[in-house]
């Protein structure tokens, strides 16, 4: 009964399920808080529709957004090194977007542990986990996906821990918490992680300014157009008809916190009704919509960080600039 056909199929292994809420409430209400707040925001996850997700990879080509090309050749240059011991393991990627930077460590896995290893991508976008699980399995037939659509902020206790783990949070996707939120997830993390587990995280380093400023403030204006699309899915979400063409860009760095911010300007007043409040939103003319915060790290934080979470640095890499660090705690 086994047509070579079958036998392919059965090993290119992908099971993806949804931890989300289907009916969206939890989404609804953090928007609804995000827009009465004093100061408006809205929750960075909001960005990665599927358009959403697509500009970011679009971003992460542009010559001024520097992170991206060079925490892949981190990876690139240290994957020898982080995955030689890589073996019976799930390797879990929080926030895991498209697959271009797990390749690189499955890549270095010596062929004969590849069938020992699970990848186990965790993201709120369901077109980021179906096409980068399609291109794993298509390169790494040895090798089992186990997609998880869901919010690793609130799930990480579902993710599987029967074998032991390698955690990998790359991007410096950490930055888009606050201070007090990054900890709290380091520590939930960390609560998580039982003897033998592994954390690769990827933080963008503090640097010049201008260097800074002109990643999020690129001459092609896809980051302009990345930060406006996040109306549009939260139209989605709350039923409201923002429009981008309301709004401006605006992202700068803010030195007091150690932070790049992305806002939405309004360039108008603004009233638009949203079923689920009484009252209509109102935004002056001015008043922005704080939509991102992408925090950059000194090595003060990385050692906090290890200090706060009872985790050991067993490795720094950073570039020659510095501008990049991939640290590896052990428990
Ligand atoms: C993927 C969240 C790390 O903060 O640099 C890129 C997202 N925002 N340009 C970042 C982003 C604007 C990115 N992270």
């Amino acid at each position: 009964m086994n047509s070579p056909e079958t036998s392919v199929l059965i090993r290119k292994q992908i099971v993806i399920r949804n931890y989300l809420c289907s009916t969206g409430h939890e989404e609804v209400s953090e928007i609804i808080a995000g827009l009465s707040a004093q100061q408006k925001y809205l929750p960075s996850k909001f960005f990665y529709d599927a358009n959403g997700s697509k500009l970011f990879e679009e971003i992460t080509h542009l010559p001024e957004y520097y992170p991206t090309r060079t925490e892949i050749a981190l990876l690139k240059e240290n994957a020898p090194q982080i995955s030689k011991s890589l073996k019976n393991i799930d390797i879990v990627e929080l926030g895991s977007g498209d697959c271009s930077k797990i390749s690189i460590l499955l890549d270095a896995i010596p062929f004969e542990n590849m069938a020992t290893v699970r990848y186990i991508p965790v993201d709120v976008s369901r077109a980021a986990i179906s096409k980068s699980a399609g291109i794993l399995v298509e390169r790494f037939p040895e090798i089992t996906v186990h997609g998880m659509l869901a919010d690793f902020l609130k799930h990480l206790s579902i993710i599987p821990k029967e074998t032991k783990r390698l955690f990998c949070f790359f991007g410096s996707t950490l930055g888009n918490l606050t201070r007090n939120q990054s900890i709290q997830f380091l520590m939930d993390l960390k609560a998580v992680m039982n003897p033998g587990d592994q954390l690769l995280i990827g933080l963008d380093m503090v640097k010049d300014i201008q260097v800074l400023e002109d990643a999020y403030n690129d001459n092609q204006g896809v980051t302009a157009i990345f930060n406006k699309n996040i109306l549009s899915s939260v139209n989605q979400y709350v039923k409201t008809s923002f429009s981008p063409d309301w709004f401006e860009h605006a992202a700068f760095y803010n030195q007091s916190k150690d932070r790049i911010e992305m806002h939405l300007r309004a360039l108008k007043d603004i009233e638009i009704s949203c079923m689920y409040l009484q009252d209509n939103i109102r935004i002056k003319k001015g008043e922005t919509i704080h939509t991102e915060n992408s925090r950059k790290y000194t090595r003060r934080h990385i050692v906090d960080f290890a200090w706060i979470t009872g985790l050991k640095i067993n490795a720094v890499y950073t570039d020659i600039k510095q501008w990049f660090s991939l640290v590896h705690l052990i428990t």
